[in-house]
């Protein structure tokens, strides 16, 4: 056996760490490992990448392969034995946190006609975008929202919240998206099942977004100060509404095409302090340049099919698809159809990184905007 190495991150750079394993050094730093310490140069470069080096690998999961699986957890196992019966989706660079990508957690959840599972709540924040079915609700501190396909729906941390389907409705399935990973990796995550295990309703169902989903109008007499969206609730018709509208006016962004982002209409910020949502429709024929930017995001195909490359990989995405890209890695995105017009929806962690002062974007400047492909 030859000596232990502890010179594998040098680099032959003016300010980077550069030391070259001696035996008076080996010997040194096997000492400092013996009273829990270590030579900072040994370890610099590593732990203060160039950039940032996400773990995580651009994936897609296709629909069509796991909505079997999904509808068989109906019969294997009951909303009260599993809590939430949800199939996780796992990125193989993140399943020691179990994350979709980076810090955020995604799964797909499953109820079925006069099921509800119990009231709880947690530190972390949750949303949900409904992908099939009818009849799906979620009472979130005793406002009962109806939800639809496309819909967008919040459970802010610390809100209690249930979910359930009605007797009149069908089997439903909807995304998940949670910041878990986070919470967990800043060690504040509190979790709570509520005392009576459902809670009442006790406003008039869809209230919130009665109250406040006019657009452009807010309702005088109702102060808000918490710091997630009063809606709650983003129904698909009025979102697909206005990108329509904005597509008319506008050449939208290089990057993204029609975009728009969820917001709280209070502050006209993000949905909620940790995770934000946005919308965008690529116009028929459309494929958008590439960008990079400090944040992960979980991908969703509302409508339409196209691609996108990835860290120079294409994923071809269909209705239902949900895709991960990770933070800093080169993005874009084509719609597959010259005639109908294709939308993403997607969740990210930008309202993390913005409040922390750490968010950055960067356009591929060669190629005309592509990358090319691995
Ligand atoms: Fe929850």
């Amino acid at each position: 056996m030859g000596q232990p190495s502890f010179d594998a991150y040098r680099e032959d750079v003016a300010g980077r760490a550069n030391v070259a394993d001696t035996p008076e050094l080996v010997a040194y730093y096997e000492r400092l490992a013996k009273l829990g310490t270590g030579a900072l140069w040994t370890v610099a470069n590593k732990i203060e990448p160039w950039e940032p080096a996400s773990t995580s690998v651009p994936m897609l999961w296709r629909y069509n392969d796991l909505r079997e699986d999904v509808l068989r957890a109906l019969d294997l196992v009951t909303p009260e034995q599993a809590g939430r019966r949800v199939v996780y989706l796992e990125n193989p660079g993140r399943s020691d946190v179990v994350a979709a990508v980076g810090w955020l957690y995604s799964g797909l959840q499953v109820m079925a006609p006069g099921e509800c599972a119990s009231s709880h709540r947690h530190s972390a924040s949750a949303l949900r975008f409904i992908m099939e079915g009818s009849g799906a609700f979620t009472n979130v501190d005793g406002h009962k929202l109806t939800l639809g396909r496309n819909d967008f729906v919040l459970t802010p941390n610390g809100t209690w919240h249930e979910h359930g389907v009605a007797d009149d409705g069908t089997i439903c399935i909807w995304q998940d998206g949670l910041d878990i990973p986070l919470m967990n990796a800043l060690e504040a995550n509190f979790y709570e099942v509520h005392p009576d295990l459902n809670q009442a309703v006790s406003f008039p169902i869809d209230d919130t977004t009665a109250t406040w989903a006019g657009s452009g109008l807010r309702p005088q007499g109702h102060e808000w100060s918490k710091r997630y969206s009063p809606m709650l609730k983003y129904e698909w018709a009025p979102t697909y509404e206005a990108l329509a509208a904005l597509s008319r006016v506008s050449d939208g962004s290089p990057y993204d095409g029609i975009i728009m982002d969820y917001v709280n209409p209070v502050t006209g910020g993000p949905v909620m302090p940790t995770i934000g949502a946005q919308m965008q429709l690529l116009r028929p024929g459309e494929h958008t340049r590439a960008h990079r930017q400090v944040g992960s995001f979980v991908y969703q195909c509302a409508k339409g099919s196209g691609h996108s490359i990835i860290g120079g990989k294409r994923f071809d995405w269909q209705e239902r698809d949900i895709f991960v890209v990770p933070a800093w890695m080169w993005h874009e995105h084509a719609n597959a159809s010259d005639t109908e017009e294709a939308c993403l929806f997607a969740f990210h962690d930008l309202p993390v990184m913005r409040s922390l002062g750490l968010y950055r974007e960067e356009g591929f400047g060669e190629n005309g905007g592509h990358q090319p492909l691995i």
